[in-house]
């Protein structure tokens, strides 16, 4: 993007200098041989070197995406790409392993309120459960009967049923789980049951047991069962851009069903997922409005005439339907000189309605960040694996509405990996610089402004004991800004949190922590107040007093992820008030380089059933919007 803009950032022009110097230093991955200092007095600038050789393979060609053809997304105006490879989980869950079955029942666990006397109450418990060994295509059957010594009848309630599975009353005082596993079931798993006393709801005996799922000696015995379809909701879309629809139906027998569409719409097609081979995408243009209800079929892979179907209804409506009176706020932000923008959903070129929301998007906002494309779980999900599409796909459609792009939460306590969390805090500082150097050093001409450690401050004040501290103390702060900093000196770099704005203990955490950063010429541009607030919120002389005090210490300001959520007795002409606000004080204030929204439609907010945004969720705009406008 615009790559000189952002040099007139105050600390940044100061600092530039200083680092031009170190530059030809990180040119590469392998960075300098120069090693770390092992111990730092507190106030002297900690050296910053890359790991050399790295802990972990850099990204390579092979790593790099490749061009998704248009039939998958509903992208017209720029080439979408994806990753190549399978696509990892953005979670990986640990299976339980044959050990595990083989170390025996676990003990049950005991809830014992305070206010009990063991000796005059007795806990409940279960008698005769074991561990049981099921084979997929016959129904197990497990008898829960709770005893409470003292008499009575303990109630009881399972934690989470396994797939398809029932937990039968007997109406006699027992239940029974009662579960036919099939192919996809085979492996461990585990079932919990809590009993509880009759006399006291919270005096509890908690009981897990593990099921063994194996496969008979003759498969063919297991019964064949038609496929599933996962669920499709309605979605409102305009005339004349294109749909796409991921059909996906699971096969618990562990075929992948055929999907079919008997009555395809004009000009239809209908192809099979690049990635996951459960799943159909079909892509059509409508070219009238109306209500359009597809009929989708799945058909068992081994026995076609068995089958589900699913109706799939979508709502069309008219270019004008859509259309928002007076000015965008992008150009109207725009003579505030003010950028505005908003958080775009991970993969919104693959969503049904991807192009009204990216047509939306792009004529109201001059940023886009991203809500979730950025996390480390996403990008590095194992070492020396990179998943660059989604990100490399944002920033294209920035460049093709002429957008800047701000990154979003890059060293956070979250959506990390399985493998970083599990790495050895010795190396983490390491792996921290190399993620920084490889995922700025990718987009130095790209992304303009970084929200470059994220939620360091506890929920009640004092640092969060994240892995990053950890590892690293306090001073991975300063490590990551420093490095930040050498890999993309142009950069404006910030620390982002949520309820600093308002007078509390995570502001008087925010500003000695600036001003030990500061004393150590740590490259700190900014502060990013993440702004998730309540329409009834009303603290906005507290926002304005602390912003100020950001700007007196020669920080920026950005609002980076503002959201308004509508409590149960709120309403939208309240939210749009506190939008106004805030917009207001960012215009007042020199230092508040940017506004941004977290999403701009409900219907993709990850607090949707607050309506925190400034369109509905079917694209209409809000009160909150015309509050924006007139503010602007
Ligand atoms: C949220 C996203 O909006 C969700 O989609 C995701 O499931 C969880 O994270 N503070 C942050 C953001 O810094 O990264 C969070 O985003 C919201 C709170």
């Amino acid at each position: 993007m615009n790559s000189t803009s952002y040099l007139l950032g105050r600390r940044a022009a100061l600092l530039l200098a200083g680092v031009l110097a170190s530059l030809s230093a990180c040119s590469n991955d392998s960075g300098t041989a120069t090693p770390d200092d092992s111990v730092d007095p507190s106030d002297t600038p900690l050296q910053v070197s890359l790991p050399n050789p790295p802990l972990t393979p850099a990204p390579t060609p092979a790593d790099e995406p490749e061009v998704e053809p248009g039939e998958f997304n509903t992208v017209t105006g720029f080439t979408v790409v994806r990753d190549t490879g399978e696509r990892l989980p953005d979670e990986i869950t640990v299976e339980l392993t044959e050990a595990d079955f083989l170390a025996g029942p676990l003990p049950p666990v005991l809830q014992v309120p305070a206010d009990v006397d063991q000796s005059v109450n007795a806990i409940p418990y279960f008698e005769d459960l074991e561990d049981q060994v099921a084979i997929a295509g016959q129904v197990l059957e497990v008898l829960y009967r709770p005893i409470d010594p003292d008499g009575g009848i303990p109630g009881m309630f399972p934690k989470k049923l396994l797939r398809n599975a029932e937990f039968r009353d007997n109406f006699n005082g027992s239940k029974s789980l009662i579960w036919l596993p099939l192919q996809t079931d085979v492996g461990i798993h585990e079932f919990t049951v809590t009993a509880i006393d009759p006399g006291n709801a919270l005096y509890r005996t908690e009981r897990t047991i593990r099921i063994k799922v194996i496969m008979p000696e003759d498969a063919s015995s297991i019964p064949n069962v038609a496929p599933e379809f996962v669920e499709f909701l309605p979605h409102t879309v305009r005339v004349n851009d294109p749909v796409v629809l991921e059909l996906k139906a699971t096969d618990p027998n562990g075929a992948v069903p055929l999907i079919e569409v008997p009555d395809l719409p004009v000009g239809a097609t209908l192809v099979q997922h690049p990635r996951y081979e459960e799943i159909a995408v079909l892509r059509f243009i409508p070219t009238s409005a109306g209500t359009t209800s597809i009929d989708v079929l799945a058909r068992d892979a081994d026995d076609a005439s068995l089958s589900s179907t699913t109706t799939i209804d979508i709502t069309v409506l008219d270019a004008v339907d859509f259309v928002r009176p007076g000015a965008r706020l992008r150009a109207l932000a725009a003579q505030r000189d003010l950028p505005i923008g908003f958080a775009a959903r991970r993969e919104f070129y693959h969503l049904p309605d991807g192009a009204l929301y990216a047509g939306i998007a792009a004529e109201e906002f001059n940023v886009v960040t991203s809500e979730n494309t950025l996390n480390m779980d996403v990008i590095n999900p194992l070492p020396g694996r990179y998943q660059f599409a989604d990100i490399d796909n944002l920033i294209s459609y920035a460049r093709t509405h002429d957008m800047q792009v701000h990154g979003s939460a890059l060293i956070w306590h979250q959506q990390l990996p399985e493998w970083m969390l599990n790495s050895n805090p010795s190396d983490r500082r390491g792996h921290m610089q190399e993620y920084i150097h490889r995922v700025l050093g990718r987009y130095v001409d790209d992304v303009s402004v970084w929200a470059l450690v994220n939620e360091a401050i506890g929920e009640n004040g004092g640092m969060r004991d994240s892995i990053w501290f950890q590892a690293m103390g306090e001073d991975y702060i300063e490590i990551a800004f420093r490095q930040a900093r050498m890999t993309h000196p142009g950069a404006t770099l910030l620390l982002n949190d949520f309820d600093i704005a308002i007078d509390g203990p995570k502001a008087d955490t925010l500003y000695p922590l600036l001003d030990r950063l500061l004393a150590k010429d740590v490259p700190v541009d900014g502060v990013g107040f993440q702004l998730h607030i309540w329409s009834d919120f009303d603290q906005f002389d507290e926002v304005r007093t602390n912003f100020q005090k950001v700007a007196d210490l020669g920080l920026e300001i950005h609002v980076t992820e503002l959201d308004v959520s509508i409590p149960a007795l709120g309403n939208s002409s309240d939210q749009a008030e506190v939008y106004r606000q805030i917009l207001s004080i960012c215009l007042e204030q020199p230092a508040c380089r940017s506004l941004k929204s977290w999403g701009f439609t409900d219907r993709y907010s990850w607090r949707g059933q607050y309506a925190p945004l400034m369109f509905d969720d079917s694209y209409q705009y809000k009160p909150a919007y015309e509050a924006l406008q007139g503010e602007l």
